[in-house]
């Protein structure tokens, strides 16, 4: 169930009050309905957490490493997320109120991604490869019971710095705000998918269930052939250890930033590529003082009560 939220052309959905554009509302149901199948493949994640570089690899593991179909075919049509695109120019409008964006940005970001939506997802073939950025509470309620899902999680801090490159990256230098206005934003659950903990939390519940793969975007980092391998476990795919390698490399970041089908740059504009950085706790440059106390005692209060931990907090 989606209400209004903070403004206008926002909507809270769910009991969580997750931010989604207005549009969604007439999507929420179809989505909530989907007709999960059997060998459908589904990486859930907050936007900035390590999504494509989980789809790339489930993707490669569940093909048998056809790394030459990776190559011609953009990851964007292997791999299609299920909320619609027409929600982009809503998000937009919502980012110019926030006085984030500049008008003239609009049209990029309107014509910055075209994928397709739940309803085509439903008359394609199978097996389906499915992106999300939605909590599990608003994806059909068998999906776990009846479909493999990988869940990616990551430091809201290195989230936030991301989310706000990724807002640079679509909107160029029209782009009004900084990073402080953008973070001030983001821990007030203001954008897009957020409450970020309540997204993550959803899946850390169920991390145990037998359907569900939850991974730390920081444990990919620290040792990538192990979490290959154990995704492929997961997805009950045997590889040997020279293969695992060379999906290793095939994952590497700097292999992931030279691959235009996954580094989906958009606007051609390369001062900020959708496969930045890839670091873990890139944050500490971006937070001053004050805003490094904020963060902390941002997820000293969402994570109380809870049993989510992130390897890099506390
Ligand atoms: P940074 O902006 O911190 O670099 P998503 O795909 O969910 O939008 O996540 C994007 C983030 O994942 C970006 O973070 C991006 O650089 C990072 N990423 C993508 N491929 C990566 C790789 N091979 N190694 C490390 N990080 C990667």
């Amino acid at each position: 169930k989606c209400v209004l939220g903070h403004t206008r052309n926002f909507v809270k959905c769910g009991k969580e009050g997750y931010v989604m554009p207005g549009s969604f509302k007439k999507h929420a149901q179809g989505i909530y309905n989907m007709q999960v199948r059997p060998d459908d493949v589904w990486v859930i994640t907050f936007p900035r957490s390590g999504t494509t570089w989980m789809q790339e690899m489930v993707w490669l593991a569940e093909n048998n490493l056809d790394f030459k179909s990776a190559k011609d075919i953009p990851l964007y049509k292997r791999f299609p997320m299920a909320e619609i695109t027409s929600q982009i120019p809503d998000i937009a409008f919502e980012l110019i109120k926030l006085n984030f964006l500049n008008l003239k940005s609009f049209q990029g970001l309107n014509e910055a991604v075209k994928v397709p939506s739940w309803k085509s997802l439903d008359k394609a073939p199978s097996p389906r490869f499915i992106k999300t950025h939605l909590p599990l509470s608003m994806l059909p309620p068998n999906l776990l019971n009846t479909a493999r899902v990988v869940y990616v999680a990551r430091d809201p801090r290195d989230v936030a710095v991301s989310y706000y490159y990724l807002h640079k990256m679509i909107a160029k230098s029209l782009m009004r705000s900084n990073f402080s206005h953008f973070w001030e934003a983001f821990r007030r659950d203001l954008l897009p998918w957020t409450p970020i903990v309540s997204h993550t939390n959803e899946a850390w519940t169920k991390r145990h269930h037998p359907n569900l793969h939850f991974v730390f975007y920081e444990d990919m980092l620290k040792d990538l052939p192990k979490e290959i391998g154990n995704v492929c476990k997961f997805l009950n795919r045997q590889y040997s250890e020279t293969e695992i390698n060379l999906l290793a490399n095939h994952l590497s970041f700097k292999s992931m930033q030279k691959n235009k089908n996954v580094n989906n740059t958009v606007n051609g504009d390369d001062s900020i590529q959708f496969v930045r950085k890839g670091e873990a706790g890139g944050w500490q440059t971006h937070f001053d003082e004050k805003m490094q106390l904020q963060a902390e005692e941002f997820l000293i209060a969402r994570l109380k009560g809870l049993d989510l931990s992130y390897p890099s907090f506390p």
